[in-house]
């Protein structure tokens, strides 16, 4: 279970140091912010997950350099030892004193480790190094400089050896992860094999952060299980959905099937547009999952969680429902007509059956293409 929500856990102690009533109240809700956090555990038992709230505070500067961070400028497609000596390279290599390095130097530190491994070589260059895949995740404007645990690397060249160097001497590693970059993770459809990559080191939660017309949206994701989706400034489905909401006159008091939610993006963006019933659906087990724990994060409290239940519902809320099956089985536990069904199908995959299958659920249907 990633979390329950007990928050026995509130002590009152500091009723003993006569403070005002209002910083009474401001200290209970802070501590039943922090409880909250600390039972919304990953399952590395670390804080991998956080609430939107607190990333968002967090997050703001995150990967700006401060005024004394600079770098030595690295093209990324000549090879790295033409630029610089390898040997060179250490935790120390081009270290700010704020803590942080840029992004290009954390790469080079891996290249460095890979050709040591002998899974890279004296051409390699610090394009095909790895996928760097920042953490938390929102767009940037510039390059960003890395602090501890901000980066999971994906490679399709890495063996557990060199994973586990690249976790324990790189400290803004946070995980290592062995996968083929073309190969989208998850199952493509009921017919299609699932794929998965594999985590060789650390932990891979890591987070996007979407921005949306109302308001920010904290996904967090399993990444070896879950596909990757580079976030950009607008997020087209984002702007599909909310388009087409306005076009329908879907403005208030309206119900949504996300019926391919993945992470749970377009239900959550619905719920916070005002539906005021939305049922996430997704065939693929780790992907409902983490729509049960975004729900959480951004807000929407789970009041029943079952990670271990398969092909039913999973979890629910006031105002959510979420299941695990294919599109074409909704039917047999859904009896209501939908406002709106959602239907975001990974690239290549015929949505036809899926529409058949939405247009028995809901009024109108949006297909992301
Ligand atoms: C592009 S992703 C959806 C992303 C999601 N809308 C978001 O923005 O976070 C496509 C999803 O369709 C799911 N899927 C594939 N075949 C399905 C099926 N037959 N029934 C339900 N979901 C399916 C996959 O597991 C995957 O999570
Ligand atoms: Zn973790
Ligand atoms: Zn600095």
């Amino acid at each position: 279970m990633y979390f329950d929500h007990r928050f026995h856990l509130v002590h009152l102690n500091y009723l003993k140091y006569h403070i005002s009533p209002d910083s009474f109240i401001k200290k209970l809700i802070e501590d039943l912010i922090i409880v909250c956090i600390m039972e919304l555990k990953c399952k590395c038992g670390s804080t991998c997950i956080r609430t939107a709230e607190e990333i968002l505070i967090q997050n703001k500067e995150a990967f700006n350099p401060c005024q004394q961070c600079e770098t030595i400028p690295l093209k990324k497609f000549s090879p790295l030892s033409e630029q610089i000596n390898l040997n060179i390279i250490d935790s120390q290599f081009e270290r700010c004193s704020c803590g942080k390095r840029h992004l290009d130097i954390t790469v080079a530190h891996v290249l460095k480790l890979m050709v040591d491994e002998d899974l890279q070589n004296e051409l390699s260059t610090l394009r095909n190094t790895c996928v760097p895949l920042i953490t938390p995740a929102y767009p940037l404007q510039a390059i960003p400089y890395l602090g501890d645990k901000s980066l999971i690397v994906l490679s399709p060249k890495m063996n557990q050896q060199c994973a586990e160097r690249i976790l324990e001497e790189i400290p803004e590693v946070k995980a290592v992860i062995k996968g083929e970059t073309n190969k989208t993770v998850g199952i493509k459809d009921s017919s299609h094999e699932p794929h998965v990559y594999e985590t060789l080191a650390g932990c891979d939660m890591r987070c996007d952060i979407i921005n949306t017309p109302q308001g920010p949206i904290c996904l967090h994701k399993d990444q070896s299980e879950i596909h990757i989706e580079f976030p950009a400034h607008r997020s087209p489905k984002i702007t599909s959905t909310s388009l087409f909401m306005k076009k329908h006159c879907i403005d208030s008091d309206f119900t949504v099937l996300d019926a391919t939610s993945g992470p749970g993006t377009l239900g959550i963006f619905s719920l916070m547009s005002g539906a005021s019933r939305v049922v996430f659906n997704d065939l693929w087990k780790p992907a409902t999952n983490m729509t049960a724990l975004n729900l959480e994060v951004n807000g929407f409290k789970v009041d029943f969680f079952d990670e271990t239940l398969e092909k039913c519902m999973i979890a629910h809320g006031e105002q959510f429902e979420v299941y695990n099956l294919d599109i074409r089985d909704l039917g047999s536990v859904l009896d209501e007509k939908f406002d709106l069904c959602i239907i975001d199908p990974f690239p290549g995959v015929n949505s036809k059956e899926f529409v058949e299958s939405a247009s028995k659920l809901a009024r109108n249907i949006l297909v992301i293409e």
